[in-house]
């Protein structure tokens, strides 16, 4: 049966981070959570009841700052009525049990990305959500600037014509303290450059062009202490896509002082750049086809995409519209993800991922 509501919509964080971390970029990052409770608080519609942690302090600091509950143990936080969605921000590989167990007691979700750090597991995670009758969202804020939207649709409307080459760069910085906790092992991120990081491009490189065919990738830690960092710091990638493009993935966590992200689309029609939301150049053949770039701009705040994304998924889980980041859609970036390391281990084997 579908689990659809009529009001306010309740939410609760699960992980709500931990505080003062070194994040390159960000000026003060206490976790992903905190950025959950501030926009929660910002979105018509929206309210925080409660919070979980296995980290006592942390947590009941959290709930006097953003005046909600804090609940130590998650089957409690799961068993309160004013909870009607959970929105996981613990480690990445304890998002597909942390998402079961509160599908299975019948409240929505949003997962932060990665969606799992296996397909088995994002499988699993899946099926409890469609068995559940409740509905789920992934993290991807990228789908939601105006300058992403507009590249696709004139991706879409031929405006391009055949793109012959795109290129998703993920080149930041992360020093050695960075990598102290759960983060670079296997076992709880799943990966490094392109899982934690490089995985917000990869998304909208697929975003952008859904019909990739093949890859074959290398990796290597290079810049970080390999007793450290058990996961990649540096990957490449070849694509190909079935409508003839051709593409590259580079991700690092070694490109000091940090170098952001981009996407680049060039065709004999038109070129365009993009540093995550801004367009850094955009020019087309035929000027009819190239939009007003005033229009393409987000307002000037960190993680201004959640903000956008809790605007479509509170209507969403309401059953009022739909949601470009519907749960299940998270899956194809990791698939890619998993195809990337896959080859790399095979020393360049050629993949064909199976996106869907
Ligand atoms: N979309 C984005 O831009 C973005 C940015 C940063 C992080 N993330 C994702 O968010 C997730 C969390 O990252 P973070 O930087 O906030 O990490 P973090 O280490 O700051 O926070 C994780 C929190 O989860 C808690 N926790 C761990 N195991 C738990 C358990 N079993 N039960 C309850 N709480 C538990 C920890 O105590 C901590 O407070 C990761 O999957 C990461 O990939 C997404």
């Amino acid at each position: 049966m579908e689990v659809v509501l009529d009001k306010t919509v309740n939410f609760a964080v699960l992980g709500v981070g931990v505080p003062n971390q070194n994040l390159g970029g960000h000026s003060v990052y206490n976790g992903i959570g905190e950025v959950h409770a501030h926009f929660i608080s910002q979105t018509p519609g929206a309210r925080l009841t409660a919070c979980c942690d296995l980290n006592r302090d942390n947590g009941e600091a959290y709930a006097r700052k953003f005046s909600c509950d804090f609940e130590h143990d998650y089957e409690r936080l799961l068993a309160r009525p004013d909870v009607d969605v959970v929105v996981v921000c613990t480690p990445s590989g304890l998002h597909g049990e942390h998402t079961e167990r509160a599908a299975r007691a019948g409240k929505h979700v949003i997962v932060e990305k990665p969606l799992e750090i296996t397909l088995a597991k994002a499988d699993s995670m899946l099926t409890a959500v469609r068995e559940s009758g409740v509905k789920g969202v992934i993290v991807f804020p990228t789908r939601y600037y105006s300058a992403v939207n507009a590249v696709r649709d004139a991706i879409n409307a031929g405006h391009f014509g055949t793109p012959a080459l795109i290129n998703a760069l993920c080149l930041r910085y992360r020093d050695d303290v960075y990598y102290s906790g759960w983060r670079g092992t296997w076992a709880l991120d799943g990966g490094g450059a392109c899982m934690n990081q490089g995985i917000h491009m990869i998304d909208a490189l697929l975003y952008l062009l859904d019909d990739l065919a093949t890859v074959q990738a290398r990796w290597d830690t290079i810049g970080h202490p390999k007793d450290l960092v058990e996961v990649e710091d540096v990957a490449l990638a070849l694509l190909t896509f079935r409508r003839g493009t051709l593409g590259t993935i580079q991700c690092t966590t070694c490109a000091w002082p940090d170098h952001g992200e981009r996407i680049e689309l060039h065709a004999m029609d038109g070129s365009v750049s993009l540093a995550t939301h801004r367009v850094l150049d955009w020019q087309m053949a035929n000027d009819a086809h190239l939009p007003d770039l005033s229009t393409l701009v987000e307002r000037d705040e960190e993680f201004t995409g959640h903000r956008l994304l809790y605007l479509e998924a509170v209507p969403y889980f309401r059953g009022e519209g739909p949601c470009r980041c519907e749960i299940a859609s998270g899956r194809r970036s990791l698939a890619l993800i998993e195809a990337i390391y896959e080859s790399a281990r095979q020393g360049g084997a050629v993949i064909e991922p199976v996106l869907g």
